[in-house]
């Protein structure tokens, strides 16, 4: 990993609700979720500092107050953060305008701008050389995916300028598409308009595009992830402590799953498949937990089976319940015997009675 200039700023955006992932985002924003055992951010700031990144300013808006807190000014990251908060959510065209307040680099200089979402293996040095080779106003890392018609496109041209944002469809011109990582020269984000709702995809970005700025494509086809929905935080957190993606904030070393202090798996039960067991929480003889996420306090009963999802803090899976691709709110019960699954929500501190299949998406 090769370190990308000096002093590197960058722009964080943390100000999204999250609603894809509730009932997991009610009480705590998406970026602060536990994931292999740390703030999902954690991953993100340890990532930008191996790359050269200094000083990070916070675009904060949706539980604007609970981010220092955990992360203070960053000086156990080695780095200076600085928050700055929204009033009102002013999209993220606008928060990267709001935040550039508090850059302190010169109008010439890339300013390295994150979705808060996001995991990735690509090179951020390689992103912002490629940038200053090329003078270019923004330069975007594109990912390619299976599946493009789930997502807007992004076509470039032969010189590997970007020729369009085009919105979801079900026939996509090309599998490429915004991974959630720019480069930005920083009076472009000065002459993004200042106090207003603006989409960098939708407004941003085609403007640009418009007045034959030079926007590029750094184009990457290594791991990535937007974390965005249980199945995919499950996923981020799973690959972590399997070791799929090596992050340096992560809390021991990859294995089958992972331990977080004060945690008691029973050497009756089976938890392999990436799980992180979050403190305190236990898993009792009889249980079989795969590829899933305890946060923290919960109890995994006798016999009971977790699969690909996620429980909430304090919550309990009671004897010979079985839960697959579920999320258990905090402090939930799902009484013995239940079968949960398809994508089933299970809202914070609902108790489930005894024995039933429950397909139903929110409960
Ligand atoms: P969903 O509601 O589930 O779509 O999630 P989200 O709110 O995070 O939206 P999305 O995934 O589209 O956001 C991409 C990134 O931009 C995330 O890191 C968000 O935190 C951030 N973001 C989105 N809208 C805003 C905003 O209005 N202000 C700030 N500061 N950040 C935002």
């Amino acid at each position: 990993m090769e370190s990308s200039s000096p002093d590197l700023e960058a722009i964080l955006l943390v100000g999204g609700q999250g609603t894809r992932l509730r009932p997991l985002t009610l009480g705590t924003p998406k970026p602060l979720l536990p994931t292999a055992g740390v703030p999902f951010l954690a991953h993100q700031l340890a990532k930008a500092r191996a790359y050269g990144v200094r000083r990070i300013v916070f675009a904060t808006s949706y539980r604007a107050s609970m981010f220092e807190p955990v992360f203070g000014d960053g000086s156990d990251f080695g780095l200076e953060l600085v928050y700055i908060t929204e009033e009102t959510p002013l999209g993220t065209g606008g928060a990267i305008r709001n935040a550039g307040r508090a850059l302190t680099c010169g109008p010439d200089d890339p300013v390295l701008v994150l979705n808060g979402d996001i995991l990735s293996g690509h090179d951020i040095g390689a992103q912002v050389r490629l940038h200053l080779d090329r003078s270019a106003a923004v330069t975007l890392h594109l990912t390619e995916v299976d599946d493009p018609s789930r997502f807007g496109c992004v076509p470039t041209d032969d010189s590997g300028r970007v020729t369009a944002f085009l919105e979801k469809t079900p026939n996509p011109v090309t599998n490429r598409i915004n991974a959630g990582c720019y480069v930005f020269t920083r009076s472009v984000i000065d002459s993004i308009p200042a106090g207003q709702v603006v989409s960098v995809e939708r407004e941003t970005f085609p403007g640009l595009i418009a007045e034959d700025r030079p926007v590029l494509a750094y184009i990457d086809r290594t791991y990535w992830l937007d974390v965005g929905t249980p199945a995919a935080y499950v996923q981020g957190s799973r690959d972590l402590v399997l070791g799929r993606l090596a992050s340096p904030a992560m809390p021991g070393s990859p294995g089958e799953y992972l331990a977080l202090p004060g945690a008691m798996v029973s050497p009756e039960a089976k938890v392999h498949g990436g799980t992180a067991v979050g403190a305190r929480s236990v898993v009792e003889a009889g249980a079989g937990v795969v590829g899933s996420v305890l946060l923290d306090d919960c109890v995994i009963e006798a016999g009971a089976t977790v699969v690909d999802s996620v429980i909430g803090n304090g919550a309990r899976v009671c004897p010979g319940a079985v839960v697959r691709d579920a999320v258990i709110g905090d402090r939930a019960v799902v009484g013995p015997g239940n079968e949960l699954q398809a994508g089933i929500r299970i809202w914070p501190g609902v108790e489930l009675g005894e024995c039933a299949v429950r397909y139903s998406s929110d409960i």
